[in-house]
């Protein structure tokens, strides 16, 4: 038997539930993982706060977790090659994470980087999957300068770290009084301006005369919504993962992991963010681990919307 959290039905984090559950043994392509970390990101309760089309009830909570190989099933291949029992493995996108032992699809399965702990290793791929689609949607290239809203949070600080390896200059804002939040982005490569009144003089002085190509919004404020749209020249180069309504009415793209070409690219884009982890390039900052009984105590933290880091969940 294992422990596990799930949504009993659309609602709050609070109607949440902890209980056993039987693991299902491996079938044909199929693998069980107990399960060392779980990531917490802020999808886990966006997803199951008001009933979504499709969305079936209990509904296990979690999409990435690290841990180990307990079980392999017949035919079952990992997405980095052959799997066995005791393989140190991540896996994204899965349902279910935030619990003890989970049997999931071995395509979805891969080698844990080395560098990382199980903490960080169970938060790499959600923000960093979606870090690159940023990237590519918005065609940014060597030399650019590049104007990146909320950049000190989980996704800012995975798109800053993949941008310095493209040589992109990164403008991120931060907090008015958040010196944690700018010395991180300062850390992994970016300039942090202050968000706020006068964020757009702010940018325009942090980029030195260099046009703003294009914008990456993890935030979705109505601020950051005009700031791009004041400084970014093509529409098609502004992205956010926030606000679809908003995305459409302006005019700029949208991307979530709910949408088929997003889940398409993303899960192609596993394998390259997990190179760049593995090579020491790409780093996952924890601000805190909860044990897995915490979990709403865990999302809550999250939810507060400034976390100065990473969460995960220690079954
Ligand atoms: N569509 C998708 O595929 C997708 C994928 C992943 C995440 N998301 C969404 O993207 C958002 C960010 O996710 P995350 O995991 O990176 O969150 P996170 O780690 O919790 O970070 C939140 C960030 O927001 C910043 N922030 C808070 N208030 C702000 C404001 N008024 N103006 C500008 N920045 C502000 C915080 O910066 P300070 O602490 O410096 O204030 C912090 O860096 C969430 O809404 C999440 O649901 C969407």
């Amino acid at each position: 038997m294992a422990m596990r959290w799930t949504a009993p039905a659309p609602g709050p984090i609070e109607d949440w539930r902890f209980d056993e559950a039987e693991v299902a043994p491996p079938g044909p392509g199929e693998v069980t993982v107990r399960i060392r970390a779980a990531g917490v990101n802020p999808a886990d309760a966006k997803h199951v706060a008001t009933a979504r089309p499709g969305a079936a009830y209990p509904m296990p909570i979690g999409y990435e977790l690290s841990g180990e190989v307990t079980a392999v099933g017949p035919d079952a291949v990992g997405g980095s090659g052959a799997l066995a029992v005791g393989d140190e493995v991540v896996a994204f996108r899965v349902q279910g994470a935030y619990a003890t032992e989970l049997t999931v699809p071995a395509r979805d399965v891969f080698a844990k980087p080395a560098k990382l702990t199980h903490p960080e290793a169970a938060n790499l791929l959600l923000a960093g999957t979606t870090a690159a689609e940023m990237i590519q949607v918005t065609r940014v290239g060597k030399g650019e300068t590049v104007l990146l809203h909320a950049a000190s949070g989980a996704v800012g600080v995975s798109l800053l770290q993949q941008a310095r390896e493209l040589g992109v200059r990164v403008i991120g804002t931060v907090g008015p009084d958040a010196e944690l939040s700018a010395e991180r982005v300062r850390r992994y490569g970016g300039i942090p301006v202050a968000y706020g009144d006068g964020l757009r003089e702010r940018v325009e002085a942090a980029a030195e005369g260099a046009p703003v190509a294009a914008a990456w919004d993890a935030v979705g404020t109505d601020e950051a919504f005009e700031v791009s749209l004041a400084l970014v020249a093509e529409r098609d180069r502004i992205v956010t993962i926030v606000d679809p309504e908003r995305a459409k009415t302006e005019g700029v793209l949208w991307i979530a992991g709910s949408r088929p070409e997003s889940a398409r690219f993303r899960d192609i884009a596993r394998a390259r963010v997990l190179e760049l982890a593995a090579s020491g390039a790409l780093e996952v900052p924890i601000a805190r681990t909860y044990p897995l009984a915490d979990a709403v105590a865990a999302v809550r933290f999250v939810m507060d919307g400034h976390p100065g880091g990473k969460v995960a969940l220690l079954p």
